[in-house]
C-alpha cells in the first residue's frame, strides 16, 4: 500500500472511530492541553540533546536479553546526558501536530499512544543525577527540560512508604512516577480511555527498561504502591491527574564474574539457616557450577563477583560467604533488594 493510501485508511478508521464512540471531540469539543503547562518563572534544568549520550557498542538484541527487573542500584550517579537519553526513550517528542486554531492537537513521541493521545507526564525524584540537586522535577517534553518542583530529602522515604515498604525503590539514583490524565484520551476515545491508558502506560516503562539497561543501569516497575500516598507525594489530585506507574532507575553492578575453579567449589557448600525466618538455604556443586536450592522450592544458579560474593542468577539479590579461621563457610548474608538476612550452618553437606 502506498504512503498516501496508507494514510486515507488510517485518517477513515479514525473517524470513524471518533463517531462510533461519541466522544468530545466528536461533538466539536476543542482539544484539551496535550501536555500540562509549567510556569514561566519557574526554575528550569536544561537537558542535553539526547544522542549525547554515550553508549558504547551495546546491541539492541543483548539489551533485550539482558533486560530483567533490577532492584538492587550502586551508588553511581546518573549522568545528566544519561537521564536525557532516560526521558527521550520514554516520552521524548519528535514532532508536533498543530490543528487548524494553531492548538496542539497531538505530539508524535518515540514511544507509541492510542491516537497519538499520550496521556502521561513525568514526575522524577532525583537522588544521584550528575549536576542536579535532589528533589521533585517535572520532565517538559516540549523543550527538553526539567522544571525543579521542589525540594525534600525524605521524598525517596515516602515514596518507599507508599510503595508498600518496598526499600529498594527508594534507593534508586532517580524515580519516574508517571502521572495518567485521562481526558486527553476520554476526549477522543470516551468509555474507551480507560483500556488505551493502561495499554499506553505499558510502552512508556519497557523503554525505561530498555534504556536503562543500555546505560549499565536497570529499572524496576511497580504497580504496588497506595494511590493516595503517590499521589499526595508528587501533588496531584487523583482524579483529573493520577499516578500510574513507578519506576526507580539506578546503576547496576557489572555482570562480569570470576571462575572460581572446580576443587575450590566445595568450600562453599552447606546447609544454612536463618534463626529469624526459618529460611532455608542449600548450596551444591552441580557440574562445574555453584547451584542455590531455596527451602527445596527454587533453584539458582550462583556466579561469583569475587570469592566471597555471588550473584544469585535471574535475579539481582547477591549471596556473600563468610569464612571461619579454618576456611569453613561459618555463615551466608543475603541481600535482597535491601533486605538483609543471615543464614547460619545448621549441617553439614552430605
Ligand atoms: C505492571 C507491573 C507491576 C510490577 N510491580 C512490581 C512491584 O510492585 N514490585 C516489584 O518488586 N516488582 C514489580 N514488578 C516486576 C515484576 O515482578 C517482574 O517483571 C516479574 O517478576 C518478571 O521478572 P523480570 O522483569 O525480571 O523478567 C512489576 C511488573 C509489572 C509489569
Amino acid at each position: 500500500m502506498s504512503v498516501v493510501g496508507n494514510r486515507k485508511f488510517l485518517k477513515g478508521y479514525e473517524e470513524a472511530v471518533i463517531k462510533a464512540f461519541q466522544s468530545d471531540q466528536s461533538r466539536g469539543v476543542p482539544v484539551p492541553e496535550m501536555v500540562k503547562p509549567f510556569p514561566e518563572s519557574s526554575r528550569r534544568i536544561g537537558l542535553p540533546e539526547p544522542g549525547e549520550v554515550n553508549l558504547g557498542d551495546v546491541s539492541l538484541t543483548a539489551i533485550i536479553d539482558q533486560r530483567q527487573s533490577r532492584r538492587k542500584f550502586t551508588e553511581d550517579p546518573v549522568t545528566l546526558e544519561e537521564l536525557s537519553f532516560l526521558l527521550h526513550a520514554t516520552q521524548g517528542i519528535k514532532r508536533q501536530i498543530r490543528n487548524k486554531e494553531n492548538m496542539l492537537a497531538a505530539t508524535i513521541r518515540t514511544a507509541p499512544s492510542a491516537g497519538a493521545r499520550h496521556p502521561f507526564e513525568t514526575y522524577l525524584i532525583v537522588s544521584r543525577v550528575t549536576g542536579v540537586a535532589p528533589g521533585l522535577y517535572r520532565y517538559l517534553p516540549l523543550e527538553h527540560s526539567l522544571g525543579f518542583l521542589h525540594s525534600d530529602p525524605d521524598l525517596p522515604n515516602a515514596v518507599v512508604e507508599a510503595c508498600c515498604g518496598q526499600k529498594f525503590v527508594g534507593t534508586g539514583a532517580v524515580i519516574f512516577i508517571w502521572t495518567a490524565l485521562p481526558y486527553r484520551m476520554e476526549w477522543r476515545y470516551h468509555q474507551y480511555a480507560a483500556k488505551f491508558v493502561a495499554q499506553d502506560s505499558g510502552h512508556l516503562c519497557q523503554n525505561l527498561y530498555l534504556a536503562a539497561e543500555a546505560i549499565g543501569g536497570g529499572t524496576c516497575g511497580i504497580g504496588a504502591y497506595y494511590q493516595d500516598k503517590i499521589d499526595a507525594v508528587i501533588g496531584v489530585d487523583g482524579a483529573d491527574e493520577f499516578s500510574i506507574y513507578i519506576a526507580p532507575v539506578g546503576k547496576i553492578r557489572s555482570r562480569r564474574t570470576v571462575r572460581i575453579d572446580l576443587e575450590l567449589l566445595q568450600r562453599y557448600t552447606g546447609v544454612f539457616q536463618s534463626g529469624e525466618t526459618g529460611k532455608k538455604f542449600t548450596v551444591q556443586v552441580a557440574g562445574d557450577r555453584l547451584m542455590l536450592d531455596i527451602s527445596g522450592r527454587t533453584r539458582f544458579t550462583l556466579n561469583a563477583f569475587t570469592e566471597t560474593e555471588f550473584r544469585i542468577d535471574d535475579t539481582d539479590a547477591e549471596i556473600r560467604f563468610e569464612f571461619d579461621d579454618n576456611g569453613r563457610v561459618r555463615s551466608v548474608s543475603v541481600d535482597e533488594f535491601g533486605e538483609i538476612s543471615h543464614l547460619e550452618r545448621v549441617e553439614e553437606q552430605a
